[in-house]
């Protein structure tokens, strides 16, 4: 069962993202209600051990390359540092990076870099106070701006922070955001809200696209194409000023990337998706704890991503978005 993870369409998967719990610590309201969801009962959660051993896997057999670590709030799994450890002792070893929203990363920056974490990438919608509590409905502004510091000093870099923008809230102040960022080093990628919360609010006319994101940003910085090879990485980039600082737009809905997709997930719970947007789960879990060996739970996996469509199909008229919310899936 050793072997890439390809598809019909010739694109093979080397970059898994691992969602490592479906909590939060915020409740941003263009991904969670206020009282939160139905989080996985306790059991159904993978294990430091089984997801080990699913990641030992993907690493000897399956060809992935990078592993990346989001949730919900990975940092909120208590056994996070030893996940990170296992992963970093794998052979061949993978590159490691974390998604996180930086509240709870000022405490453990220092450890997750001694064990072996390369690299994070921190969701940060907006640097006002008043508009960060509105969006994320919690006072954690300083506590994330402090897990930015802490990870940057630490060396987990590049340090990136991720921002949606929403019409009327945050995205008028984007210049702001970008100018901290420059400020501090952090490379700061604005993202087009896809329709992935959990309300199935999502509209295509409220959500602020590239051009606008372009529009907003451009008012106050001269932007112009980054010459450097975009390859799979999802954000088209832009000098500021005529570089080197960039600035990443993240175009997933108006100029879907998913041609050059590399990524297969993997849920809190065990779950194979083979995109974001999937209609179906692979269950490696019932495998795992119906004692399969490592061989069936490959061809499992393979067999997941073979079957993986051309693309979201966010514009397609039967378009359904999934039945699990981002925070479920795994951003
Ligand atoms: P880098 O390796 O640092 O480029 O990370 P990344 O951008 O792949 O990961 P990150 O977790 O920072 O995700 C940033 C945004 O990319 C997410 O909010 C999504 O909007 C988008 N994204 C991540 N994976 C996918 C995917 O498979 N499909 C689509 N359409 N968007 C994705
Ligand atoms: N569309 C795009 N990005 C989203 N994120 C959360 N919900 C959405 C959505 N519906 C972002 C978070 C985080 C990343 C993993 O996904 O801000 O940075
Ligand atoms: Fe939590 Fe991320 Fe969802 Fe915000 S976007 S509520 S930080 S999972």
């Amino acid at each position: 069962a050793h072997g890439p993870l390809a598809d019909t369409f010739g694109r093979v998967a080397t970059d898994l993202r691992v969602s490592l719990t479906d909590r939060c610590n915020l409740r941003c309201t263009y991904c969670m209600p206020a009282e939160g969801l139905d989080w996985l009962p306790t059991e159904e959660v993978l294990t430091a051990d089984e997801l080990t051993r699913l990641l030992r896997i993907g690493t000897r057999d399956l060809g992935i390359t990078q592993i990346r670590f989001t949730g919900g709030e990975p940092l909120l799994r208590r056994d996070i540092v030893d996940i990170i450890a296992a992963a970093a002792g794998l052979d061949p070893r993978p590159a490691l990076a974390l998604t996180t929203n930086g509240v709870g990363l000022a405490r453990k920056a220092q450890a997750l870099a001694g064990a072996g974490l390369d690299r994070v990438n921190v969701s940060l919608d907006t640097i006002d106070p008043d508009e960060y509590a509105a969006i994320t409905r919690r006072n954690r502004l300083d506590d994330a701006l402090a897990g930015l510091r802490a990870a940057h000093d630490a060396g987990l870099t590049p340090v990136k922070v991720n921002a949606v923008l929403k019409p009327d809230l945050n995205a008028e102040d984007a210049p702001a955001l970008l100018e901290y960022c420059l400020e501090h080093g952090y490379e700061l990628r604005i993202i087009e809200q896809m329709p992935l919360d959990a309300g199935h609010d999502w509209r295509r006319s409220t959500m602020v696209t590239a051009q606008q994101t372009r529009e907003v940003l451009g008012a106050h910085f001269r932007l112009t194409p980054d010459p450097a090879h975009r390859g799979s990485a999802p954000a088209q980039r832009w000098l500021v000023d005529g570089g080197p600082a960039t600035v990443g737009i993240i175009a997933s809905v108006t100029e879907p990337f998913c041609a050059a997709c590399d990524r297969t997930r993997l849920t809190a719970d065990g779950q194979v998706r083979n995109c974001l947007f999937a209609r179906e789960e692979s269950d490696l879990r019932a495998l795992l704890r119906g004692g399969a060996d490592d061989d069936a739970i490959a061809r499992r996996w393979r067999a997941a991503m073979w079957a993986k469509k051309a693309g979201h199909g966010i514009d397609s008229p039967g378009f359904h978005q999934p039945d699990r919310p981002m925070s479920a899936i795994g951003g």
